[in-house]
């Protein structure tokens, strides 16, 4: 992202992007892609973090809330919900509470069917996320003819916030964790892992190495912003990239290790 300006433009479409930690930013290096032109606001709900071990009831109430005050305060054109987890629970919550527009990030379990072989996928979530009606609903709809696991992992998130905050994770702690997704039984293998947590795609280079066999990943943020890219389409592009802001309801500095990686991100 060269040549960013702090400049306040008027014309550019503000996009919120939120998350419960750094995993949207998975989400969000894939939108400024599509939609470089775009002013972005990341909030990183990092006091509540991880959302993927709490309770439902709690959980919702906190993220409505949190966004609303993010949307209150900066008034975005399109709210981007950079997390399975919050998608999954409290998308309804948020579609009934505000009249911006919401693209969420579900587990893309319809597209993992479609191109497995051996209709044999695995979804790798949060236990929130796996253990979530709405899941099972994508599965009961999309999943027909293909045997799914769901593998809820308690600590992958964690992890990757820990690797991007130069706590390095051991393979033995982060194998653990995806183990459950290969499953060779009756002749077929898993050949396909749904990504269904953002912060995964950024342990990637990690589950690629540590993979029983070789299988595809699955990472719902290129479908993404072509979604953002669709409902922005028509709005005024404006005149170069605008610096992005990140947010942390913390109100606590990102780690250093964490502040050169953002750097890289433009922020
Ligand atoms: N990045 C999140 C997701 O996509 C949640 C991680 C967490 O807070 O547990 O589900």
């Amino acid at each position: 992202m060269a040549n960013l300006t702090d400049r306040s433009e008027s014309g550019a479409p503000t996009v919120l992007i939120f998350d419960s930690g750094v995993g949207g930013l998975t989400v969000f290096r894939e939108v400024a892609v599509a939609r470089p032109d775009a002013r972005y606001i990341y909030v990183a709900d990092d006091a509540g973090f991880p959302y993927g071990n709490q309770p439902e009831q709690k959980l919702i109430a906190r993220i409505v809330a949190v966004v609303g005050q993010a949307i209150a305060e900066h008034k975005p054109d399109l709210v981007v919900v950079a997390c399975n987890t919050a998608s999954t629970l409290a998308l309804a919550a948020l579609r009934a509470a505000y009249t911006v527009p919401f693209v969420g990030t579900v587990p893309a379990i319809k597209p993992a069917c479609a191109q497995s072989q051996s209709k044999r996928i695995a979804v790798l979530g949060t236990l929130a996320t796996v253990g979530l009606e709405y899941t099972k609903t994508l599965i009961r709809e999309f999943a027909s003819g293909c045997d799914v696991v769901l593998v809820g992992s308690r600590h992958l998130a964690s992890y990757a916030e820990r690797e991007l905050a130069g706590q390095p994770v051991s393979d033995a702690e982060i194998a653990s964790e995806i183990a459950g997704c290969f499953v060779d039984s009756d002749n077929r293998r898993t050949d396909t892992v749904v990504l269904a947590c953002t912060h995964y795609p950024l342990l990637l280079e990690r589950f690629r190495r540590l993979a029983h066999w070789p299988v595809t990943f699955i990472d719902p943020a290129p479908a993404i912003a072509r979604r953002v890219a669709d409902l922005l389409r028509g709005r005024p592009v404006s005149g170069g990239a605008i610096r992005p802001r990140i947010v942390f309801t913390s109100g606590q500095a990102p780690a250093p290790a964490l502040a050169t990686f953002l750097t890289s991100f433009g922020f």
